[in-house]
């Protein structure tokens, strides 16, 4: 919104998110809705769907091979099986068991360690029922084999160790398994690093633009010449290819 380019008058932006405190931090004039419902937007909706740190957010399962079977993690409180976690006064344990009912096509046959099913059916259900047109485009951080997939645990916005230890108190996520969504899906239109990305779509011009504005205005102050020189920093933290810079950009045409 903040760039505000020509086309802005043809596009109508909606925010999807689910929790309500988050919504609440929506800035005024964006409209906010806890559920892109394919009745929200319309069929044949033509546009593009940006998810930004949102597959490593869906919830996911543990995953352990037997005998060529897959065994899926469940939570339980300690009785002798599996490795215990202190987890305040509860022990709580990791215990895997055969699930015959599930499918199991999302994963990759003795190797997939995690079932990401929801981020797989999420892009499924954009491609087949809401697209008519347009572009879906991820940013998340990313691995490309299955065997590198590792769960990433946040809080205070730091990484928070082990996720059985202090349930509740952070966020549970996962790398996003790009080879099981290939499996599913085929390769992405396109895949590449964040910076990259950032660098196709002309963040340097949007940086320079910052500094030419800031050189105008800054000896008159104001928040405009501010916002146009904190471009800087933001483009350097969006680009740095040891954090956000290497997360990956995934797009795929619809
Ligand atoms: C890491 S945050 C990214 C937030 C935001 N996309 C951004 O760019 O700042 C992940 C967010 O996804 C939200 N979320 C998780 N599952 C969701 C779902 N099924 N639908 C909508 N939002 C969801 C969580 O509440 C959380 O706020």
């Amino acid at each position: 919104m903040a760039a505000n380019p020509r086309s802005a008058g043809a596009l109508s932006y909606i925010a999807v998110e689910r929790s309500e405190k988050q919504r609440q931090l929506h800035p005024e004039g964006i409209e906010s809705v806890g559920e892109l419902a394919a009745s929200r937007i319309g069929e044949g909706f033509t546009g593009m769907v940006v998810a930004n740190e949102l597959l490593d957010n869906l919830s996911f399962a543990p995953v352990r091979w037997v005998d060529g079977t897959p065994h899926y993690g469940h939570v339980d409180v300690a009785s002798g099986v599996g490795s215990p976690c202190s987890a305040g006064d509860d022990e709580l344990v990791e215990v895997f068991l055969p699930r015959p009912e599930r499918d199991s096509s999302y994963l990759l046959r003795g190797r997939s360690r995690y079932d990401q099913r929801e981020a797989g059916d999420l892009i499924d259900w954009l491609r087949s029922d809401v697209f008519a047109s347009g572009k879906i485009l991820v940013f998340d951080y990313a691995k490309q084999r299955s065997e590198d997939v590792r769960v990433r645990t946040y809080s205070d916005h730091g990484r928070a160790g082990e996720p059985l230890i202090g349930l509740g108190t952070k966020d549970i996520t996962i790398d996003v398994d790009l080879e099981a969504l290939q499996q599913r899906f085929g390769p992405p239109t396109t895949t590449m690093p964040q910076a990259e990305w950032l660098a196709n779509h002309g963040v340097s011009e949007l940086v320079d633009e910052g500094k030419a504005i800031w050189e105008r205005e800054a000896a008159t102050g104001g928040l405009d010449a501010l916002r146009a020189i904190s471009r800087v920093r933001e483009a350097e933290a969006l680009c740095d290819p040891q954090g956000l810079g290497g997360f990956t950009a995934l797009e795929w045409l619809v």
